[in-house]
């Protein structure tokens, strides 16, 4: 199979964005489009894997571009899962704000995800240990 080409990019087509959302389940952006084109067009650097053209990854990040950078959204169509391009999209990110030195994020708690990021540098916050660091998170 062709390599997958990891390149930055903006004005991503929504319906190449609703199909990839919707390739691996995740609803609460699909069933509101607007809203999903809305958060991609305004993140600060949006990365994407294409195969043939085609739309098959996407990374995403929020930053000041000097102390920190979340990470949101690293999703990989699962017709070409584990062939490394999940790690290029991030390593992609993590290169574009090598100059910030604290890189955040929130995931399912599943051994996937843990193993993904683990292999990506990242560290679990219960990891650090008692009285070092919490995590909260807000939804309305
Ligand atoms: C998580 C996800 C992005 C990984 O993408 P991917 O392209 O399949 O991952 P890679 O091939 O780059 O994997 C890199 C490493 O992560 C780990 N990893 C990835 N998927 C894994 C899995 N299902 N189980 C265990 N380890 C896994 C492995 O260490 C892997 O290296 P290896 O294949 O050499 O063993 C993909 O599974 C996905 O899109 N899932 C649905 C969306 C999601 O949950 N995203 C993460 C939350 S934002």
């Amino acid at each position: 199979m062709d390599e997958a080409v990891i390149a930055p990019e903006t004005d991503v087509p929504l319906g190449e964005l609703r199909q990839l959302y919707g390739a691996v389940g995740w609803t609460a952006y699909t069933e509101n489009p607007e809203l999903l084109g809305k958060g991609v067009a305004g993140s600060s650097y949006v990365v994407t894997a294409r195969l043939g053209g085609r739309l098959v990854g996407l990374a995403r990040a929020m930053s000041d571009d000097a102390t920190v950078c979340y990470l949101q959204d690293v999703l990989v169509h699962p017709d070409v899962h584990r062939r490394g391009i999940g790690r290029a999209l991030v390593r992609a990110v993590l290169d574009r704000y090598r100059t910030v030195r604290q890189k955040v994020l929130l995931t399912d708690d599943e051994p996937a995800q843990r193993a993904f990021y683990e292999s990506l540098g990242y560290a679990e916050i219960r990891d650090f240990g008692p009285g070092t660091l919490r995590a909260f998170v807000r939804y309305d």
